[in-house]
């Protein structure tokens, strides 16, 4: 993965881009399946085949890395932390980063030392204005869940956009708006726009998440932008995870509602993955088997999101579909 921060002039403004890239893990050699020598966890992180820790471990394209640097390890792939992955759902949660900004002040949380991303990459104080993330993963097995996720907006006059289709197919977004701190909505009440708004779903087959800004337009009369409310922001995040809280709105570090992982606010999104780029399930007449479905006691679906199929256990039996061994009565 590829992952940089890099600067462009638009006009007379220095537009800072994020961009988090999920790049492609061509295989060196293809395995059919896991060896039993191959680390079954990452710092408590079950790592299930066809996810795999180093390349012979796993099935191409599903290698995850163990960072042993922090106690306890993480698991990555690419540069993305993983929370966690499930065989039976296919589904994998990782962290992504929050597109946000803070009018006045130069925030943002100080990351702990050893994870100096904003000191070395990134000259906040002479670049502060944040105003795009692209999240790609494309060339990777992951799609961003559309069941699973949803896309929220927080601030006092906040258009957060949100798209993600090269051909700009898919572009939504939505709108806050808060004239007082008062008359946004209370802690924990839902996101109806009042400081915080959301788009309950995310359309399928989207391998980029790409967030920005709409023009702060006069028709939003937010006078509390400036004063008590100076921050917005933009996410993808596990469905019903983001509770809004007042708090969100100002710049008082620890205590926002977000993550605070590699010195980035990241909050917890779910991937859709699947066994691509290798056809899908042969047919119910063929007597061949998916060539990931090892276990004689798994069956293939096709994948629900995107190309490609997923194994799962035969009626009654338990385990790990992709593997020769563990799927058991
Ligand atoms: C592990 O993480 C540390 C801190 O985030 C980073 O500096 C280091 O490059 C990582 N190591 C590997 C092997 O990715
Ligand atoms: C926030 O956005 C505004 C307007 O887009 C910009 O002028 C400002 O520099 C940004 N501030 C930070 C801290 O990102
Ligand atoms: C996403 O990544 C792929 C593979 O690295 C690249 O070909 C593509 O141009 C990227 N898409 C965008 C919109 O940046
Ligand atoms: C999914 O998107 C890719 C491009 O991102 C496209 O090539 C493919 O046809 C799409 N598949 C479906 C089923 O829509
Ligand atoms: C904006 O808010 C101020 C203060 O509440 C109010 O006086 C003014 O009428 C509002 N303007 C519009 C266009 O709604
Ligand atoms: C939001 O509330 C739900 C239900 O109370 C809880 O499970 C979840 O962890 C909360 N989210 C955060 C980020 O605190
Ligand atoms: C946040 O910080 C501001 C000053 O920076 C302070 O006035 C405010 O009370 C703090 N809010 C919370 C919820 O801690
Ligand atoms: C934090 O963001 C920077 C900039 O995109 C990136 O280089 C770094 O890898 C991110 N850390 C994590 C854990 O995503
Ligand atoms: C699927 O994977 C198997 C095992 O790695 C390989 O032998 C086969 O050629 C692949 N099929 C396709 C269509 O990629
Ligand atoms: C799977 O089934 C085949 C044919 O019934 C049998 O020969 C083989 O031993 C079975 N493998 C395992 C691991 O049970
Ligand atoms: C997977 O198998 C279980 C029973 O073994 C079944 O209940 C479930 O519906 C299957 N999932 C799919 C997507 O077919």
């Amino acid at each position: 993965m590829t992952s940089s921060w890099y600067q462009h002039e638009h006009g007379l403004i220095a537009v800072l881009t994020e961009v988090v890239v999920l790049a492609s893990l061509l295989p060196v050699s293809v395995t059919s399946a896991q060896q039993p020598s191959c680390p079954s966890e990452c710092g408590g992180v079950s790592i299930p085949y066809p996810f795999g820790i180093g390349e012979h471990c796993a099935w191409p394209g599903f290698t995850i890395s163990c960072n042993h640097s922090s106690k306890p390890p993480r698991p990555y792939y690419d540069k993305v932390e993983i929370i966690d992955i499930s065989v039976e759902k296919g589904e994998i949660r990782i962290y992504t980063p929050v597109l946000y900004n803070c009018s006045s002040k130069l925030e943002p949380p100080q990351p702990n030392r050893g994870h100096q991303i904003r000191a070395t990459s990134l000259d906040a104080a002479s670049n502060p204005a944040r105003t795009f993330m692209q999240l790609n993963a494309t060339g990777s097995p992951f799609l961003v869940s559309q069941e699973a996720n949803e896309f929220t907006g927080i601030g006092c006059g906040t258009m957060a956009l949100l798209s993600g289709r090269s051909d700009g197919s898919f572009y939504t977004g939505c709108i806050t708006t808060c004239m007082s701190l008062n008359k946004a909505a209370k802690d924990g009440e839902p996101c109806t726009g009042l400081g915080c708004c959301q788009v309950p779903s995310i359309p399928g087959n989207l391998s980029i998440i790409q967030m920005s800004w709409g023009q702060q337009d006069s028709m939003l009369n937010n006078t509390a932008w400036e004063e008590e409310s100076p921050c917005r922001y933009a996410f993808v995040a596990e469905k019903h995870w983001y509770n809004f809280s007042r708090r969100d709105f100002n710049d008082n570090g620890s205590k926002k509602s977000f993550i605070l992982r590699d010195g980035n606010w990241s909050v917890p999104t779910v991937f859709d993955w699947a066994i691509r780029n290798n056809g899908s399930c042969p047919s119910a007449k063929s007597t061949q088997k998916a060539p990931a479905c090892v276990s004689n006691h798994s069956e293939c679906i096709n994948a629900p999101n995107g190309e490609g199929y997923l194994c799962n256990c035969s009626e009654g039996y338990t385990g790990n579909p992709y593997h020769y061994y563990k799927a058991t009565l």
